[in-house]
């Protein structure tokens, strides 16, 4: 079941779309990545009050929209009243909030594989029986999906409900300063391990590969970062400006 990272190819994902110059979780974003020479596209979810499925990176609209409201306490109609591009700047005006559903339509047509994340799952109950349904609705092949989450017991469910997709763990700085991650029980259930690229060193990366583990940290948008890690040995690289560190 591994995706270990056998032949060296370094793998470029696009943070949220290009974030660096478009506005974050959006479509001109994501097109743009797409477009690029980038391998995987990483996008963050969440659910609405009545259930669909939404790319956003906070649980608020607050600081990417001129609105404001918890995503999981409004409507999808209600969400998407406000604008989501003309916080970054004024060229971006009208942009909308998007479903997983326009993204997936989006890269069904492209080569690159997805990177979901969940965020918060906990403050969704069966939010990843509901992750499957969509995906497997769309029929998009199961090796173009890649999900990952902060939550281990998210990841861990996703591994039982036995889809076949490809699975990762992100791992916190807070969290692992002091410690590394717990290798070998994650590499039970999962194919990637993402952590903060600070927390990348020789051992991280040694005990990682030692159970077949693929490491790509986040979030590298300078290129010597970018050179320092890929000398280091990392599987990828999440970067807001894929195509500076490229
Ligand atoms: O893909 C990893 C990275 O996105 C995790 O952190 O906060 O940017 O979602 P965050
Ligand atoms: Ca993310």
């Amino acid at each position: 079941m591994t995706i270990y990272n056998t032949d060296n190819k370094l793998m470029l994902v696009a943070h949220r779309g290009i974030a660096a110059y478009f506005p974050e979780n959006t479509m001109s974003a994501f097109k743009a990545a797409l477009v690029s020479d980038i391998d995987i596209l990483e996008i963050d979810i969440h659910r609405t009050l009545d259930n669909h499925l939404v790319v956003i990176h906070d649980d608020s609209i607050d600081r990417t929209s001129n609105g404001s409201g918890k995503i999981k306490d409004m409507t999808l109609a209600a969400l998407q009243q406000f604008d989501y591009g003309i916080i970054k700047d004024s060229k971006f005006e009208g942009a909308t909030l998007p479903t997983l559903d326009e993204v997936i339509k989006l890269i069904r047509d492209y080569p690159q594989k997805l990177l979901i994340e969940l965020k918060q799952p906990q403050n969704y109950p069966g939010i990843e029986s509901e992750l499957i349904d969509t995906l497997n609705a769309w029929g998009l092949p199961k090796d173009k999906v890649i999900v990952q989450s902060f939550n281990q017991k998210s990841i861990k469910k996703f591994f039982y409900m036995n889809e076949g997709y490809e699975l990762g763990v992100l791992i916190s700085k807070k969290k692992y300063w002091y410690k590394l991650p717990p290798f070998k029980s994650i590499a039970a259930y999962a194919n990637y391990v993402n952590p903060n690229y600070a927390l990348v060193t020789e051992k991280f990366l040694k005990s990682a590969h030692q159970y077949r583990l693929s490491v790509m940290p986040y979030t590298v948008n300078e290129h010597e970062q970018a050179k320092s890690l890929q000398e280091l040995g990392v599987d990828g690289l999440i970067s807001d400006d894929p195509n500076e560190i490229l």
